[in-house]
């Protein structure tokens, strides 16, 4: 673990006004060594209780972001606090309140479940009894109490992952952050890993995490900043985002192969995702009988239809496309790594 923490036990941490947000960034700038600008003034409030997601392409700089937050990255200018506590200042005491689910597994693969989370704790303050207690508690929630004396190496990518969140959830923290913990999980892995964070956030935890999966973000999280380039595009509750969406897209299953050519539809676009498949996107406000009158006409049978839970990703490519036409936003000046 290459976060170094103090070696102070681990107190019960003082009680924090609640209108105090879990996070706070303001006017947060990074320039690393190679000159590559990756943050370029970023300021986010993140209420305490909330379920965060930071959305944003490859080189964003989300990483780097959560990087500063977690201390393991030097911030250019700006400054950071959690839960009221400066992160520049009084370093150890924020550092307290985060638990970290980095974006690649760093625990040793010789060790078991059992003692990567007793060791982790014990790093951070926690007596050892107490921190047997624990381990057994986030070790069944995350559903890996039957592989606690397994060498982790044998646990499969999910389990790996999970084992991630429990050692996080060791010492208690008060601000989850995650980088992309459920990637290059498979969906039925992912949606318990949700079901674990959910329960997670319901106990007060909150949560920020960083996702390429949309889907997700729009399963678990209440608001959401986009960000793209450095800079932050969008940010506000996850329902009025999408609110400001007034595209709808469907999928429909077409008897029979569909033609060469299509039907044009006035306001309306139709791209063919496979020879019996149909991508239609459409202004919310139009009649979808439209569509399928002039599929009709064509010979184009509709067979069923599907709604594209692609909103989210809708968006995404919306607010990034108008930021790309800001002036004020300068592309990166190296390639993306
Ligand atoms: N240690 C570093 N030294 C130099 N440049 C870096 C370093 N880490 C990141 N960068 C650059 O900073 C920018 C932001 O990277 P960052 O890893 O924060 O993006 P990200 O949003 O997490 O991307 P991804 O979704 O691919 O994980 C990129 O241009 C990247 O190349
Ligand atoms: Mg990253």
């Amino acid at each position: 673990m290459s976060q170094t923490p103090s070696a102070t036990p681990a107190v019960a941490a003082p009680a924090v006004d609640a209108a105090i947000p879990a996070l706070s960034v303001r006017g947060l700038r990074k320039t690393y060594d190679n000159r590559v600008q990756a943050l370029k003034g970023v300021s986010l409030d993140v209420a305490q209780g909330d379920f965060f997601a930071l959305l944003g392409p490859n080189g964003a700089g989300k990483s780097t972001l959560i990087g500063i937050v977690s201390s393991l990255v030097n911030l250019s200018e700006g400054s950071v606090s959690i839960f009221g506590t400066d992160l520049v200042r009084e370093r150890d005491a924020a550092m307290r309140l985060i638990g970290l689910v980095p974006q690649e597994l760093n625990f040793n693969m010789f060790e078991k479940p059992l003692d990567i989370l007793v060791n982790y704790a014990g790093f951070y303050g926690v007596p050892r009894a107490q921190a047997i207690e624990r381990a057994e508690v986030e070790l069944r929630r995350a559903q890996l109490w039957d592989k606690a004396q397994m060498m982790s190496r044998t646990l499969s990518g999910g389990m790996k992952r999970r084992l991630m969140i429990a050692r996080a959830m060791m010492t208690r923290p008060r601000l989850l952050i995650l980088d992309e913990p459920t990637a290059g999980v498979d969906i039925e892995i992912r949606r318990g890993m949700w079901q674990t964070l959910r329960e997670i956030n319901a106990a007060g935890t909150t949560i920020i995490l960083t996702t390429h999966y949309l889907e997700e973000a729009e399963h678990l999280c209440r608001n959401l900043a986009i960000i793209d380039r450095g800079a932050i595009v969008a940010s506000g509750p996850m329902k009025a985002l999408l609110a400001r969406l007034d595209v709808e897209g469907f999928l429909l299953d077409i008897d029979g192969p569909l033609p060469a050519t299509l039907p044009v539809i006035e306001g309306a676009t139709l791209v063919a995702s496979d020879d019996h498949t149909l991508d239609v996107e459409m202004p919310r406000a139009m009649d979808l009988n439209r569509v399928f009158a002039a599929l009709g006409e064509a010979g184009i049978r509709v067979r069923s239809m599907r709604t594209k839970s692609n909103r989210l990703e809708e968006l995404f490519v919306r607010m990034t496309g108008e930021n790309a036409q800001d002036s004020t936003v300068q592309p990166s000046p190296e390639p993306v790594a």
